[in-house]
């Protein structure tokens, strides 16, 4: 049996990763493929998205969401991800062929033609998703389940002291999303900064991706590597050493296979008016505001198998 995944994404080098790690997988069926704009500009997401699909065989809708975010301009992180979002890969035009539909239209669209199948995974921002529940505010028990890469609920931010990037990027989003999605009937999965910066890509993690590029001659192993390359370097200079810290692919894993982290339930919402902490994804431990836990968060990250698995399937499923 297939998982049926809609991915949101800002690709992006670790968006990329997971793309590659889940079009890897034989059992995951990606039904959709949403560019939203962050880690680059929607163009660029969307050509890096379109590239990837034509490279892994990804079949499905690939659509281009809104430019910008619900209520600020966009920024981008060009130092972090590289110009085109994908480090130092050579990036080729693509030439699969968009979705003409909306990013937000496609989340509506695959949620309806599936009830309760679909397992939509945001890696990105959530602007596509909050302006699908403008169109469709059933869209929460249309899905089978959520998985959401973002926040920092007891960590510092890498954004802003205390913002992650994906919610940072638009706020309003994210905190409509997680309002929306209390009504669920599963709560949403939510991977925030304490749990995938357990996940550290070091010198020896890097030469098996270059050794994958090397060895397979696949084009996507090669982009993989580029873009690796980048991301330490970005790292580096950021002052965290030569490793790099891969958020999106363990969020992904963790949707496909329930394993290699535990999760725990809280009630978190965003500051969207704090001078110094807006975008800040604030968590209720004691029940003070006396709402039910909204997510399950990632914890106990089985950091080290999680990067075996990765490479395990990512070597096998870009060998053939
Ligand atoms: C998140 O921000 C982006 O830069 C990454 O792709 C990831 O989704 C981590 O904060
Ligand atoms: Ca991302």
């Amino acid at each position: 049996m297939s998982l049926p995944l809609l991915v949101d994404c800002d690709t992006g080098i670790d968006d990329a990763i997971a793309l590659s790690y889940l079009a890897a997988r034989g059992d995951v069926e990606i039904r959709g493929i949403v560019s939203t704009a962050g880690n680059v500009e929607v163009a660029a997401v969307h050509r890096n998205n379109l590239l990837l699909a034509q490279l892994l065989g990804i079949a499905a809708p690939i659509s281009c969401g809104a430019e910008a975010p619900l209520a600020q301009e966009l920024m981008t992180a060009d130092d972090t991800h590289g110009p085109q979002g994908l480090g130092h890969a050579a990036l080729p035009a693509p030439r699969r062929r968009a979705d003409p539909r909306s990013g937000a239209q496609l989340w509506v669209d695959i949620a309806r033609e599936h009830p309760g199948e679909v397992v939509g995974l945001v890696l990105g921002p959530h602007t596509n998703l909050a302006l699908a529940l403008e169109i469709e505010p059933e869209l929460p028990g249309l899905l089978k389940r959520l998985h959401i890469m973002g926040g920092a609920i007891h960590h510092r931010g890498n954004t802003g002291p205390t913002s992650e990037w994906n919610v940072a990027v638009d706020p309003e989003a994210a905190q409509r999303v997680l309002a929306a999605f209390s009504a669920a009937p599963t709560r949403p999965v939510l991977g925030a900064l304490e749990a995938t910066e357990t996940v550290r890509f070091t010198q020896s993690t890097l030469e098996r991706f270059e050794a994958l590029a090397a060895g397979t001659g696949h084009p996507v192993a090669a982009i993989l590597a580029d873009a690796l390359r980048w991301y330490f370097e970005f790292h580096q200079a950021d002052g965290l050493g030569w490793i790099a810290h891969v958020h999106d692919p363990l969020v992904a894993a963790h949707a496909v296979t329930g394993d290699f982290a535990s999760t725990r339930p809280l009630a978190v919402d965003v500051e969207l008016a704090g001078t110094l902490t807006r975008g800040q994804t604030v968590g209720d431990e004691l029940g003070r505001w006396g709402r039910p836990p909204n997510v399950d968060l990632l914890t106990e990250v089985r950091a080290d198998a999680f990067v075996e698995h990765l490479l395990g399937v990512l070597e096998r499923g870009l060998s053939t």
